[in-house]
């Protein structure tokens, strides 16, 4: 071999090596998942729980980092960051997308479900499933639902009946559905991030909130809140929602076991909230902070009487059929 092409070949060999090990050291691809509540809550847990099995199933080729708390962003910039490029996983409220659909506003429509199995129906069934693409021309794509449960209301002073509302400054997430519930009442309601609702609470600022027991009992929201209804007038449950194009840009067999791990995720955080709907309720009794009010059926028919013309109010912006088919899961 001439001396030319001896050194042409050790320069082929040396590419190689270079390329190669470029290959092996190929840097994994990154998911950031953010959200804002505790780690010991549905999401939290159910988050913590893909992260698990994408470490197991997908080690050095996908990573993923849990933001909780509201540490990397708060509900109401989250879906741009999205967009943007900057966090590729999160599974805001049902309540926090009306900037992108209207048709998930459905979920805020109170005394809409009867319960949690009802939910579950309506969102396995052939119009929850079309909601979760109902995004896509925005740039972003459903994944599948997580629950976290009914919602219960909690103030400073006892409410029994709607008229104890009245007059009453009660933080909502950002939702017209919620704004014109608590309307119905003849409350002022406010738009807030879930990152200041303890402070506001404790400082007075507002005298009540709705959200769930294990959201309750998580933030402390007990301690600040002497009374709490268990109205069950509403569900607060999530979109695990990623950007389109983040997702589609995965290769199809990282794609498919991401999507597994999700799926399993999901089951694993609905077992939880199930639990935690039952446990962190008793917890808060137990501690004798907050007082749990138990409604009477006449009562409780006072509340849906009063709430529940708001659907009329957005039957045109959600779709009657929509809400017909969310009735006839009950
Ligand atoms: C809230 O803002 O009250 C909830 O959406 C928080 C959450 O993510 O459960």
């Amino acid at each position: 071999m001439s001396r030319n092409k001896l050194v042409l070949a050790s320069l082929l060999i040396a590419v190689a090596f270079v390329a190669s090990a470029t290959i092996a050291t190929a840097a994994p691809i990154v998911i950031k998942f953010s959200h804002v509540v505790a780690e010991n809550t549905p999401k939290g847990q159910m988050a913590n729980k893909f992260k698990e099995l994408v470490d197991q199933r997908l080690g050095g080729k996908v990573v993923v980092e849990v933001f909780p708390n509201s540490q990397l962003f708060g509900d109401n910039k989250v879906l741009e960051a999205m967009i943007l490029g900057d966090v590729q996983l999160a599974a805001p409220s049902l309540s926090k997308f009306e900037k992108y659909t209207d048709s998930l506003q459905i979920f805020d429509l109170p005394f809409l479900f009867n319960d949690m199995a009802a939910v579950e129906k309506f969102q396995q069934g052939p119009v929850g499933q079309k909601m979760l693409m109902s995004m896509k021309k925005k740039g972003l794509i459903g994944l599948g639902y997580l629950h976290n449960g009914m919602k219960q209301l909690s103030a400073s002073d006892p409410l029994r009946v709607p008229a104890d509302a009245k007059g009453k400054k009660f933080r909502i997430m950002t939702s017209d559905v919620l704004e014109e519930q608590f309307k119905a009442v003849d409350a002022m309601p406010l738009k807030k991030p879930f990152s200041e609702v303890f402070t506001l609470l404790q400082t007075k600022a507002i005298d009540g909130q709705e959200n769930t027991w294990s959201n309750i009992y998580s933030k402390k929201f007990y301690e600040v809140q002497p009374y709490i209804t268990e109205s069950n007038h509403g569900v607060l449950d999530y979109l695990v929602i990623t950007s389109a194009e983040f997702w589609m840009g995965l290769p199809d067999d990282i794609r498919t076991e991401v999507k597994k791990a999700l799926d399993e995720a999901i089951a694993f955080g609905n077992d939880v909230s199930e639990k935690k709907a039952v446990v962190d309720k008793q917890k808060i009794i137990d501690s004798k902070r907050s007082e749990v009010i138990e409604l009477t059926p006449a009562e409780r028919q006072q509340w849906v009487e009063a709430m529940k013309p708001v659907w009329k109010k957005f039957e045109k912006k959600i779709g009657k059929e929509y809400i017909d088919a969310a009735v006839a899961s009950n």
